[in-house]
């Protein structure tokens, strides 16, 4: 058995290779990774076959991806040496796994979980792979593989949590107790909005990214939706509605009430608010800019090398548990 931290919550969680991290990666999901990591065992996993599901026909990009994701996870102050940082293909036994226990997961499971529906909508039938549908169930086995409890998502992704659950007592109730179910935790901030007012997402293409520069970040931060009825500087706002507000709530909390007050009086501009905000974003990405300058991207293939090693060393231990409770040949 592997050793758990005092707080015995084991970590786990991924994003697939298919771009530069934003402003919305950092403020809801890495500064989370990086405070689990303080407190627990954590595992981080960069995932490469799920990225093939939707991809498989353009694969070029992965593995420089690979190396841009986890140079952006650095820079965002992800510690290797606080937490376990690998690829998924680099650990055959998630692989492995997923075949056993695609033998007990009906078809209809996989077909009702939401987001295939919804990507086949988006992407176009041919995403509709044997391997799409298997999307969630592979994202299982990544957290099962290293006996993971805990599994910080966002709202999207809780679908595959519950199908996961099933699957795991499914498989305990077939083969006696062995697998853990994860539970999900949300992050405390809500959807950090894009320049458009949807959630911030590359698929939106209305994103602030780790990659611009300062200038480009204020431009993105003055060309930002505000709230439509807000016509002139002292016409009253609807800070409730606004992104620009919302992401003052992200990067500037302190001044956030005297921002809301101003707005709703109609003493405070958007032109002026949003003159604050680019000034806020870019203090807060800053640090995160300039380490992601200076990193050296040829340690990232060592920090990958160790990070599979130990996954591995707990994922042969699952498997070997999952193969002896299904009485597989020794
Ligand atoms: N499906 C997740 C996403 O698109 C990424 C992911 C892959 C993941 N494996 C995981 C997340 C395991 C949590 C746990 O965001």
């Amino acid at each position: 058995m592997v050793q758990e931290t005092q707080s015995g919550r084991r970590i786990m969680s991924g994003m697939r290779p298919t771009g530069r991290l934003h402003l919305g990666h950092l403020v809801g999901v890495l500064t989370q990774w990086v405070e689990f990591s303080k407190t627990s065992e954590a595992f981080f996993e960069v995932a490469d076959l799920h990225a093939l599901t939707t991809s498989f026909d353009r694969t070029d990009a992965i593995r420089r991806n690979t190396t841009e994701l986890v140079l952006d996870w650095l820079a965002a102050g992800v510690d290797p040496q606080k937490c376990t940082l690998y690829v998924q293909s680099h650990v055959p036994e998630i692989s492995e796994l997923h075949l056993l226990l695609s033998m007990i997961v009906p078809l209809s499971w996989l077909q009702r979980v939401p987001t295939y529906k919804d990507q086949i909508a988006e992407l176009g039938a041919e995403i509709a792979t044997y391997g799409f549908l298997g999307y969630p169930l592979m994202q299982l086995c990544d957290i099962l593989i290293v006996r993971a409890n805990t599994v910080p998502v966002g709202k999207d992704q809780l679908s595959h949590l519950e199908l996961g659950r099933e699957v795991v007592r499914r498989f305990n109730h077939l083969y006696g107790p062995t697998l853990i179910e994860p539970q999900p935790t949300l992050s405390e901030f809500p959807d950090v909005p894009g320049i458009d007012g949807r959630k911030m997402s590359k698929s939106y293409d209305n994103q602030i990214e780790i990659a611009d520069d300062e200038q480009t970040t204020t431009k993105k931060v003055r060309s930002m939706i505000t709230d439509p009825l807000k016509v002139r500087r002292h016409d009253p706002g609807r800070p409730e509605i606004c992104p620009v507000f919302a992401l003052h709530n992200a990067v500037n909390a302190p001044r956030v009430p005297w921002i809301e007050e101003n707005c709703r009086s109609g003493t405070l501009g958007c032109v002026d608010c949003k003159a604050e905000l680019a000034e806020k974003v870019n203090g807060y990405m800053r640090p995160v800019r300039e380490r992601r300058a200076n990193l050296d991207e040829n340690a990232v293939g060592a920090i990958l090398e160790a990070g599979a090693e130990k996954a591995r060393a707990v994922a042969k231990e699952t498997l070997a548990d999952v193969k002896s409770a299904m009485k597989l040949p020794r």
